[in-house]
């Protein structure tokens, strides 16, 4: 189903949204949807090529697009790239921090750097993406949405860094939304589950691997990038107007802690099919 399907196509009509790591995988999806529904969009990558391809494919949609080429760890660049956005598009009134890194490793063979690299992308360049936004956010009594992940609030194996990253993000997006509440600001987080098609996924989820998860997840399959546009345009939408501080998990229920392997076994007993 597509998302104009659902919602006004006018819905983002004269606002601006920037998405940090909009060049691909489900930033690149969450674009999409805000473009799909009127809005302006500025991403940013540090892909060029990359960057230029998904600015293509968001002017089909219909609206006007920038991209920078920049790291989000790169303050001033973020900065500059925002005012620029502002000045070339209006104000901005959605940020999606989204830019991010991983990659599966143990504890014990991680480098300080191979952790802090991390960390720098994820939360720092969230962190980085927030505060430069912060001044077009009070003008336009936007919001600011941080892409986590379940490894905020699950131990996950061989994610000690990422871990570390998402759970800041998601304190950090609670302190935000407490400070910058009274400016009209509202800040909240969407945690994904596995999402077909993206980096993370062929990262973190080898292909014999897939079918065992997906019997793992309740409601039996991987999400789409569409689906997580539909979760950001909700939450940036007048329909989560009174929505801040709020953790949105959008994993077809992942990360529900159950009793695991007991849960399962009593399902395929019950016949359920899973
Ligand atoms: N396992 C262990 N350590 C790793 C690693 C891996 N697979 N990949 C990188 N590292 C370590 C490096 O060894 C280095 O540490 P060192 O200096 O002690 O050797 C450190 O991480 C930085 O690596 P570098 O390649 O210089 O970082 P980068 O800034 O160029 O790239 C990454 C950042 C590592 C996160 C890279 O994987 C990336 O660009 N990812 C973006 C895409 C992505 O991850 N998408 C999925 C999001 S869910």
């Amino acid at each position: 189903m597509r998302i104009t399907d659902l919602l006004p196509a006018t819905l983002f009509r004269d606002k601006t949204v920037f998405v940090t790591g909009g060049t691909s995988g489900i930033n690149l999806g969450i674009a999409r949807s805000f473009a799909a529904l009127g809005a302006s969009l500025a991403i940013c990558g540090r892909s060029r090529a990359k960057g230029e391809h998904a600015a293509q494919g968001l002017r089909a949609l219909g609206g006007e697009v920038r991209c920078h080429v920049l790291d989000v760890r790169d303050a001033d660049a973020l900065l500059a790239a925002m005012e620029q956005t502002g000045q070339d598009l209006g104000p901005i009134h959605t940020l999606v921090a989204g830019a991010a890194g991983n990659f599966p490793c143990r504890a014990e063979d991680l480098s300080p750097n191979g952790f802090k690299t991390v960390v720098d992308i994820d939360l720092l360049g969230a962190f980085n993406a927030a505060r430069s936004a912060f001044e077009q956010l009070k003008q336009t009594q936007g919001n600011a949405i941080f892409i986590s992940a379940g490894q905020s609030f699950m131990p996950y194996a061989f994610q000690a860094h990422v871990g570390a990253a998402k759970a800041g993000i998601d304190q950090m997006m609670r302190d935000l939304a407490l400070e910058w509440g009274p400016h009209g600001i509202r800040c909240n987080s969407i945690a994904p589950g596995p999402i077909d098609g993206t980096e993370g996924v062929k990262r973190l989820v080898p292909e014999d691997m897939r079918p065992h998860l997906e019997r793992a997840i309740p409601l039996g399959r991987f999400g789409t990038v569409e689906e997580m546009g539909q979760v950001a345009v909700f939450l940036a939408s007048p329909l989560a107007s009174y929505v801040t501080g709020t953790l949105l998990v959008a994993d077809g229920g992942q990360n529900l802690p159950g009793s695991g392997i007991w849960t399962q076994a009593l399902m395929r007993g019950a016949g359920s099919g899973n």
